[in-house]
């Protein structure tokens, strides 16, 4: 049994996917939710799925003894970023080497890196004229964006799209391939 710790900031729908997609997987637990904003709507998706959650600053998400320590304590071995926005330390990436993925709402290398989430992605994307835009999932390294990627998929862009209506692709994509990139990469841990 491979325990894993969901890392969001925001409203957590993808969080919420991974949750019950893997509910009856009998070889992964989600294990709790970790969270560095006190109001994030995946805070209530927790509760309502039954699953801990867990609050941090800044100070402690670097200080090796709590987050980190929190990880070990749960025994926690694998780590999902489902749209958590700081960088993670290199003390936990240290920590968990090719068990930590991200999942970005553009195809990486392009549309990446600080301050590219969100809305900004695929407004950056609608308005450099791409004809598709997708997702990439990847390990996690401690610099935002550039760990090795697992995986992508790809949308296509029409005139009509705006970043509101690419989002919603980008979402289906999203909860559609997430969820078993992940299991694929737990059933490779030695
Ligand atoms: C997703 O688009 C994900 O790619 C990005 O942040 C968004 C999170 O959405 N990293 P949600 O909180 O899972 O609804």
């Amino acid at each position: 049994m491979k325990k894993i710790a969901i890392f969001a900031s925001g409203s957590g729908s993808n969080a919420e996917n991974i949750i019950t997609t893997l509910a009856n997987n009998p070889d992964i637990r989600v294990d709790s939710v970790f969270c560095n904003v006190p109001d994030a709507y995946v805070l209530e998706r927790a509760k309502k799925l039954q699953i801990p959650a867990f609050v941090f600053n800044r100070q402690e998400l670097n200080d090796p003894a709590h987050v980190l320590g929190q990880l070990r304590e749960r025994q926690i071995d694998f780590i999902v970023l489902a749209g958590f926005l700081w960088l993670m330390p290199s003390a936990i990436t240290a920590a968990y080497p090719d068990r930590i993925v991200n999942i970005h709402p553009a195809l990486l290398p392009a549309y990446g890196g600080k301050g590219m989430y969100g809305a900004r992605v695929h407004e950056a994307v609608i308005a450099a004229g791409e004809k598709q835009s997708g997702i990439t999932i990847h390990y996690v390294n401690e610099r935002y964006d550039e760990g090795n990627i697992i995986f992508q998929a790809r949308c296509d862009i029409t005139p009509e799209d705006t970043p509101d209506t690419l989002a919603q692709k980008v979402h289906a994509l999203e909860y559609k391939h997430f969820p078993h990139v992940i299991m694929e990469a737990i059933s490779k841990l030695r």
